[in-house]
């Protein structure tokens, strides 16, 4: 009996170590990398399940789906040129000046990231949007393979930035949807470039010059939390080597790399779950005060984006009352910015209290945190229903973020009337004034603390 349960439990903690010796599947630690946490780490692949998006139930009516709109983040991508040539002058800064043996692996590694391939999606990339292409192919097979039988692909929009990232995500986002629709054999597909929607943010003259204040950030990581976080890692390696905060935070930057290209842990084994919480945190604060809800015009500048969404479900209605063609589904791929302001602008995610650098203690259960608010290929979905009617009175309209339910604020649940929702995003979706709202004026209306 006892050596029976002895082998069971030899083969479960076997099992569990190989597991988790798969770092590009599953991560390390309690993965808080931050904007560099992939996909799967956060939120583990499962078997999406058939049609369970292509209808819906609002208060007694049965609605069908007749539109879909997803808004994602870039897959999985490797690092900047600078972010390479950072790693090695963190290694030679390191190498042959510290005594804790645990971490000789440092003197004999070797930088292997490929300059060309600099910010191009990883196979990681390439896996996680591709199931996401197929778990949307799934969930709302009948709907999608009867847009697409009608159709071709003239019932879809595919759109992306100027930037590779999003074309190779709009690329293999594709490829894991059509196989749902029609086997291997589809056509190619270019997605068009709409950099004026998909990047607001940019040459948004207010935004830049009010979020480039980063006083905030320096005063955490001036912080006690933070030093003595730095002074902590520099006994575990057993170095007199002086650590910066720019330091520390490259060594979870190099980790959380190491993990999805290299299937390898080395480097994170120098910083501690507890440590990659502070970590985590000194990004929010930046993501905070220039994503979210530090100043008002980083949420009056989406609007082009809230205008190009709404108006395409407007479109949507009115051809489908008047059973004319439009675009049932429109995919778009953009960055981390384009995602999380949109998400600000929503009011999501949004703590009573602000994230900055006195309240690292008490925000601990906060409603945003970049490693499951915006890992890789974090995406938004807006799916529109008709219940059964014509009239804008007979549509609404379902959030789903990261293959989970999102409640939305206009009206407390995952599925609202669309005009309730439309009503309450009305300031960005008709009066948006972009130019406007991104003139710096002599007064920057700070709304930081
Ligand atoms: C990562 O490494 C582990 C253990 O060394 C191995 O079992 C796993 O197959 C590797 N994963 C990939 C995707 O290479
Ligand atoms: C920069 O932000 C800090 C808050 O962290 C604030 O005290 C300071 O006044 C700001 N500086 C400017 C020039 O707005
Ligand atoms: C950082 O801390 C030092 C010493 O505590 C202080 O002199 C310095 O002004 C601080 N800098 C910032 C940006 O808070
Ligand atoms: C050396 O590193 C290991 C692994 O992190 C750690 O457990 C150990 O405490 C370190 N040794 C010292 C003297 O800090």
């Amino acid at each position: 009996m006892n050596s029976l349960v002895n082998i069971a439990l030899l083969i479960l903690s076997s099992i569990t170590i190989c597991k988790s010796q798969n770092y590009i599947e599953n991560g390390y630690g309690n993965n808080q990398f931050s904007t560099k946490t992939s996909y799967f780490w956060t939120y583990p692949k499962q078997e999406p399940v058939t049609d369970s998006l292509s209808s819906a139930y609002l208060h007694g009516r049965s609605c069908a789906a007749v539109h879909v709109n997803i808004l994602s983040r870039h897959g999985a991508r490797y690092v900047s040129i600078d972010d390479m040539r950072a790693f090695s002058e963190l290694k030679d800064k390191l190498a042959g000046k510290f005594t804790n043996q645990s971490f000789d692996f440092i003197n004999t590694w070797v930088n292997n990231y490929p300059e060309k391939e600099a910010e191009l999606i990883t196979s990681l990339g390439e896996e996680e949007m591709s199931y996401i292409g197929n778990t949307f192919g799934q969930e709302l097979l009948s709907f999608l393979r009867k847009a697409y039988g009608a159709d071709g692909l003239n019932a879809f929009q595919f759109s992306a930035t100027r930037k590779l990232r999003t074309k190779e995500s709009a690329h293999w986002f594709y490829q894991g949807l059509m196989k749902n629709l029609n086997g291997q054999n589809f056509p190619s597909m270019t997605p068009d470039v709409r950099d004026d929607i998909l990047r607001f943010y940019d040459h948004c003259t207010k935004y830049e010059l009010q979020t480039s204040n980063i006083t905030e950030l320096l005063k955490f990581e001036n912080g006690t939390e933070f030093q003595k976080m730095i002074n902590d890692i520099k006994a575990r390696l057993g170095t007199n080597v002086e650590l910066t905060a720019a330091d520390v935070k490259m060594m979870y930057r190099l980790c959380a790399t190491e993990l999805a290209i290299m299937n390898n842990s080395d480097w994170c084994t120098i910083q501690t779950d507890k440590e990659r919480e502070i970590l985590e945190y000194d990004n929010d604060i930046e993501d905070y005060i220039t994503r979210l809800y530090g100043y008002s015009v980083t949420q009056k500048m989406t609007c082009p984006l809230f205008e190009d969404i709404f108006k395409g479900m407007d479109e949507a209605i009115k051809a489908y009352d008047q059973g004319t063609s439009y675009k049932k589904g429109v995919f778009q791929f953009g960055h981390s910015d384009t995602i999380v302001d949109f998400l600000g602008a929503m009011g999501l995610f949004k703590d009573a209290e602000p994230i900055l650098s006195y309240n690292f203690a008490n925000m601990n259960n906060r409603q945003f945190r970049a490693s499951r608010v915006d890992p890789f290929s974090t995406h938004l979905a807006f799916i529109l229903y008709n219940c059964d009617g014509t009239g804008i009175d007979s549509y609404a309209v379902k959030l789903r973020f990261n293959g989970q339910p999102l409640i939305i604020p206009a009206c407390g649940s995952d599925i609202c009337w669309y005009s309730d929702v439309r009503q309450a995003y009305g300031q960005y979706i008709y009066q948006c004034d972009w130019k406007n709202e991104c003139t710096q004026t002599t007064d920057p209306s700070v709304v930081v603390g």
